[in-house]
């Protein structure tokens, strides 16, 4: 079979298409003919080998999102968990991540990191290690879900509780912030959106943004945000900062949240390094929450909230799956509003 992989050594260039055998399932195993798969930041850092200690070593199959067709079900698989030939399923980005609280343990298989991801044409799992997704998503819709969504999911809901009437606060217009604009609209919370483009801006008010700032016209947003949140639901801040800057934005965040309220740390893209006010986390006491993804059972539960209300993942771009370094490229530019896709077989 196909495969976009990294191979030789860990640089972009050595990124190539190459062929694997075609894996069967085996006892307890699925085997998903993969349809699409969607791109996330980390995908930048994987062919530098910059995603933890545990990498797997090359070859490793890239992308840790995508959604493919059962066409496989192996001997011993339990009716009960209710497989069928023909159905579309995601695979967790955490293999053997079902549900609670994570630990070392459930986090230590990660597709396209760990262990081989989604840009081939199969991929065996097992069904507690993967899903269905909901009928009213494309193929490519449903590939965003289990990264991108299930990360702004698990922020919002499971570890952030947000209610309505609550203000989120959402840092860019990628992947995972589109998904927390799109959750915390349907959780009936006000959306605060910063962007460092304009044009973005417009269309993030089109999803339903109710306030937007461009970050770069204004770097020091805190108390702005701040003013804005309090305009929205009278509290003394946000309630909630889907924090995904890191060392440039952490400070802000800070000025921008109210007592009591929650930062979810999920992403680094503008520094790694802790350089921020801590007393205001102290005297305001502030939940700092990190966020890695989430379980097989937040996933479930996020489709379902979706199916509900017919919401749809924002897709930017969809590319051959020949051309996965031509999609690479466009997410490094930072154009991209919402997600980056990959076709693999047309469905
Ligand atoms: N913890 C987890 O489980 C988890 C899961 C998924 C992603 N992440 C992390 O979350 C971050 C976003 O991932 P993604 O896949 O959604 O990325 P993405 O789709 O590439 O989105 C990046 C967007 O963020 C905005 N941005 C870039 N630099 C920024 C900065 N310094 N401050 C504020 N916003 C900035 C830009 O939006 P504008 O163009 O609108 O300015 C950019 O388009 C990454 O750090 C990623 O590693 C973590």
């Amino acid at each position: 079979m196909k495969v976009f992989q990294v191979e030789g050594a860990w640089t972009h260039d050595h990124l190539r298409l190459g062929q694997r055998p075609q894996p069967q399932a085996g006892a307890g195993q699925i085997r998903l003919a993969m349809r699409a798969a969607a791109l996330n930041y980390r995908d930048l850092l994987v062919p530098l080998k910059g995603y933890g200690s545990r990498m797997q070593d090359l070859p490793l199959v890239m992308l840790s999102d995508g959604v493919g067709v059962v066409d496989q079900i192996g001997p011993g698989v339990a009716p009960g968990l209710g497989v069928a030939q023909g159905q579309r399923w995601c695979p967790m980005l955490f293999q053997g991540w079902q549900g609670g609280a994570p630990d070392a343990q459930k986090l230590s298989r990660g597709l396209g990191c760990e262990t081989d991801g989604t840009c081939a044409e199969w991929l065996v799992t097992d069904p507690l290690s993967a899903a269905p997704v909901p009928d009213h998503l494309t193929d490519v819709e449903a590939a965003c879900l289990p990264t991108a969504g299930l990360t702004a999911w698990r922020a919002l809901v499971t570890d952030g509780n947000v209610r309505p009437g609550d203000v989120v606060v959402v840092q860019g217009t990628g992947g995972v912030a589109l998904f927390a604009l799109q959750f915390a609209k349907l959780l009936g919370a006000y959306a605060i959106v910063l962007s460092s483009s304009d044009e973005k801006l417009a269309k993030a008010q089109a999803l339903g943004a109710d306030e937007v700032l461009n970050y770069v016209k204004e770097p020091a947003w805190g108390r702005t945000v701040k003013a804005m949140a309090q305009r929205l639901s009278g509290r003394d801040g946000a309630d909630h900062v889907v924090e995904l800057g890191g060392t440039s934005t952490l400070e802000q965040s800070l000025r921008a949240v109210r007592a009591g309220g929650t930062l979810s740390l999920i992403g680094v893209l503008g520094g790694a390094k802790l350089d921020a006010p801590l007393g205001l986390v102290v005297t305001r006491a502030v939940r700092l929450q990190g966020v890695t993804v989430g379980s097989r059972d937040d996933f479930v539960a996020m489709c379902s909230a979706m199916a509900r209300v017919q919401m749809r993942p924002v897709v930017d771009s969809v590319y051959p799956f020949e051309a996965l370094k031509d999609a690479l490229a466009h997410l490094k530019s930072g154009k991209h509003f919402g997600k980056v896709c990959v076709g693999i077989q047309p469905g």
